[in-house]
């Protein structure tokens, strides 16, 4: 039996995730609470075969996110051959653990099925082409993801989404056979975590950077940011991270277009897969 009362386990998950300088105030608790504070992406799986029917389970959690106006524009092309996840890994940085989970679920904003449905029902939607609905689509789809990343870890699974899809999205969009209006937001490994994999809780910036209370005020953000560098910095030396802070690593992601590694043309590849974005 757990005897650990809840509100020490409540604080230790909030020093886990923003470090035990800046827990905080307590309020209420539950399993869930623990279960989202303890999230952290796993880079390496077993080749396990998951339970029975897993993939339907997460999905099922999916579809239970909340969707704009219930348009549910959001599609997943579960991926488990391997031959096509070397091909969407070579998209995605040749990221590894693409290949080595078991499962890749592949997470779709969705416009291809209005634009069936109006073309059944004699009508073109033109609402569908704006980009209002490719973001509502992107939306959907990532809400419909994060609800089936928290199921997996629910039941002691491990994921990583990988947003280096987005790298080559017409190449992800061939590979998957999607039909114009159908979008590869991200793709997500799912498995069961190899033993040794890391897996420390990685710290967030402060509430007080993030949380603005009635309205948005930048106040001390530049001391509070030198902390969480220092702070990320012993995370990353311990975690044999490149980047040794959170500062380092936004600027190598931003400072020059060449860092988005072909994502700096989504707009034009969008227009090309089927999202007229007016
Ligand atoms: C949309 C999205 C795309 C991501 N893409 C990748 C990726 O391509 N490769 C990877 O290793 N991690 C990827 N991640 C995981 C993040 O790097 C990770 O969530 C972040 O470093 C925080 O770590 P944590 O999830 O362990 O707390 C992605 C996360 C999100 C939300």
């Amino acid at each position: 039996m757990d005897t650990i009362d809840p509100s020490s386990r409540q604080r230790a998950a909030l020093a886990k995730r923003y470090g035990e300088a800046d827990v905080p105030a307590l309020g209420p608790w539950s399993e869930t609470l623990e279960l989202l504070l303890s999230h952290r992406t796993l880079r390496g799986f077993s080749s396990a075969p998951l339970p029975a029917n897993t993939l339907e389970t997460l999905v099922a959690a999916a579809s239970s996110a909340s969707t704009s106006s219930n348009l549910q524009t959001w599609s997943v092309v579960a991926v488990t051959d391997h031959d096509t996840k070397v091909e969407l890994a070579k998209v995605g940085a040749n990221q590894k653990y693409i290949v080595e989970c078991p499962l890749f679920m592949v997470w779709i904003a969705d416009l291809s099925r209005n634009n069936r449905l109006g073309r059944e029902e004699g009508m073109h939607l033109e609402g569908n082409d704006t980009l209002e609905m490719m973001l509502m689509a992107s939306l959907d789809a990532t809400l419909a993801a994060q609800n089936a990343a928290v199921a997996a870890e629910s039941i002691g699974l491990a994921m990583c989404y990988i947003g280096g899809l987005r790298n080559d999205a017409a190449r992800v969009a061939e590979l998957l056979h999607l039909p114009p209006g159908a979008f590869a937001v991200f793709g997500m490994c799912v498995g069961t975590p190899k033993p040794g994999a890391p897996s420390e809780v990685k710290p967030r910036l402060p509430q007080s950077i993030v949380l603005h209370r009635e309205t948005y005020k930048v106040g001390d953000e530049k001391a509070l940011r030198t902390l969480y560098d220092q702070r990320m910095g012993v995370f990353s030396k311990r975690n044999d991270m490149a980047m040794q802070t959170w500062t380092q690593r936004v600027v190598q992601r931003l400072a020059k277009l060449s860092g988005m590694s072909g994502r700096q043309h989504l707009k034009e590849t969008l227009i090309r897969l089927g999202f007229p974005l007016q």
